[in-house]
């Protein structure tokens, strides 16, 4: 993980926001008490990101999501909530016990019948999706050295018109020091991918907050081109 340069005020501000704007309701806290329970680590998303995840969902009228990273479920549980009764979301998590708790969290939550948690290397449960009814949206959010190659499938399983939104792209800056960091070299390269595919319109949106200084990506597929990824 990136060190934070935190900066007093950003996250104080994120409190006001969150409690004021948010409310997520006991299960969001129950989620966040479950990730300290088993000793996960805490990087699932800002409440203020996850409703925003929820509302994007639900301004697209998605009907099927795909989450790359479930962790214990937070975001997918905002995921789940943007989707009226038949929505369906396929997240993609590699530790069985993260799935573990997210199941658990999930039937708690109230959306579990919703949510289908494919437990292995995203890579490879990824192409197990080919040949269903395209995503409407897609969060990307696990290990950021595949970012390029999520970016490639996300595109293979979506239609023209769908939602992609990546997480962490701004990284504490490292962005622009690739060097300074492992990740930092493959955010950097899945964000020169979206800008240079002929089949998105992307931008990103840095924040700043309890997560320290990072921010989204957040492209649509074009209307009229063919989804072939690669
Ligand atoms: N989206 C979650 C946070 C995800 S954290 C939230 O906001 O609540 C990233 C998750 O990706 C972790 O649980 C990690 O185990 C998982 N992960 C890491 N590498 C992966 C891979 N190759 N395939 C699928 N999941 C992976
Ligand atoms: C990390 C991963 C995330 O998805 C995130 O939002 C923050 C931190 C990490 O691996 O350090
Ligand atoms: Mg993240």
């Amino acid at each position: 993980m990136v060190e934070h340069q935190r900066r007093p005020g950003w996250a104080e501000v994120e409190d006001f926001l969150s409690a004021t704007l948010v409310q997520g309701g006991t299960e969001m806290a129950a989620v966040i008490e479950s990730i300290d329970a088993a000793g996960m680590p805490r990087i699932e998303v800002a409440p203020t990101a996850g409703k925003l995840l929820m509302l994007l969902v639900r301004i697209q009228g998605a009907r099927r999501v795909l989450e790359i990273g479930t962790l214990a479920g937070f975001s997918t549980i905002w995921l789940a909530r943007g989707m009226p009764d038949g929505g369906h979301v396929t997240t993609c998590e590699y530790l069985p016990e993260h799935a573990a708790v997210a199941r658990r969290n999930l039937d708690v939550a109230g959306v579990g019948s919703m949510v289908d948690i494919r437990v292995g290397a995203a890579l490879d449960t990824l192409p197990t999706l080919l040949g269903g009814e395209p995503y409407d949206f897609v969060f990307i959010d696990a290990d950021k050295s595949n970012n390029v190659n999520y970016l490639k499938w996300a595109l293979k399983l979506t239609r023209p018109g769908s939602v992609i939104v990546m997480d962490n792209v701004i990284w504490e800056g490292t962005i622009l020091d690739p060097d300074a960091d492992p990740d930092a070299g493959a955010i950097r390269a899945a964000l020169e991918f979206m800008g240079a595919s002929p089949l998105l319109d992307a931008t990103a949106i840095q924040t700043a907050g309890s997560k320290g200084w990072d921010g989204f990506a957040i492209a649509v597929v074009r209307q009229g081109s063919a989804t072939l990824g690669e």
